[in-house]
């Protein structure tokens, strides 16, 4: 019994390992650009990323964190979260803003948060299924490219999405 519980227990740890995200990362900069491993090309599956967006060092009154949905194509596994603090091993206050499916991974253009961190998760077991194949010239985009900012105020309203470009041009944030 003894043996078989041992093998059990360092099976789990094990998993965990794994489990823990090796792409995305912590960002910390004012502006920058996130994106899946390797895009617009296919990324290895399973995966689980996080981009921590992490705004603790530039706050001020009124901090916004704004991400512009410039080009977005997958719509399983992939959520945004806002929280109040995000640690390693310690996460507090999170609220999902937006999880992406179907019907939305169409419409939406920016998520934007208060709190100091927001948080990308994209966690997908297989490519099948789960991207959108809107045009033959897009069958081969993966993943997402997307802008972010950390900013006073408002978000700009001058940024497109897949949506306003019709899905056959490129939507490019030349700003951040
Ligand atoms: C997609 O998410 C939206 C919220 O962003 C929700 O209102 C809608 O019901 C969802 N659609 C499907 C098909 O799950
Ligand atoms: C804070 O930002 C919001 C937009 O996100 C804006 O409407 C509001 O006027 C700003 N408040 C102050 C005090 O600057
Ligand atoms: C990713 O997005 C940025 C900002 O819109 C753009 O400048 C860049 O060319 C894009 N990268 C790819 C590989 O499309």
């Amino acid at each position: 019994m003894w043996p078989s519980m041992l093998f059990f227990v360092y099976l789990c740890s094990f998993q965990q390992a794994e489990a823990k995200p090796r792409c995305g990362g912590i960002f910390t900069a004012a502006r920058g650009t996130l994106q899946t491993p390797g895009f617009p090309g296919p990324f290895p599956t399973p995966i689980h990323c996080e981009w921590v967006i992490d705004a603790q060092y530039l706050l001020t009154k009124n901090t916004t964190i704004v991400i512009y949905l410039t080009e977005l194509f997958v719509f399983e596994g992939l959520k945004f979260t806002e929280y109040q603090v995000y640690d390693e091993g310690f996460h507090f206050n999170g609220r999902d803003l937006l999880v992406v499916n179907e019907t939305n991974v169409i419409g939406a253009k920016t998520v934007e948060t208060h709190q100091s961190y927001l948080v990308i998760s994209l966690k997908l077991t297989t490519l099948d299924g789960t991207h959108l194949r809107v045009l033959d010239h897009f069958l081969n985009v993966f993943g997402f490219n997307v802008t972010y900012e950390i900013k006073e105020g408002a978000a700009r309203t001058d940024v497109c999405n897949m949506m306003d470009c019709g899905f056959n041009g490129i939507c490019y944030d030349h700003f951040t």
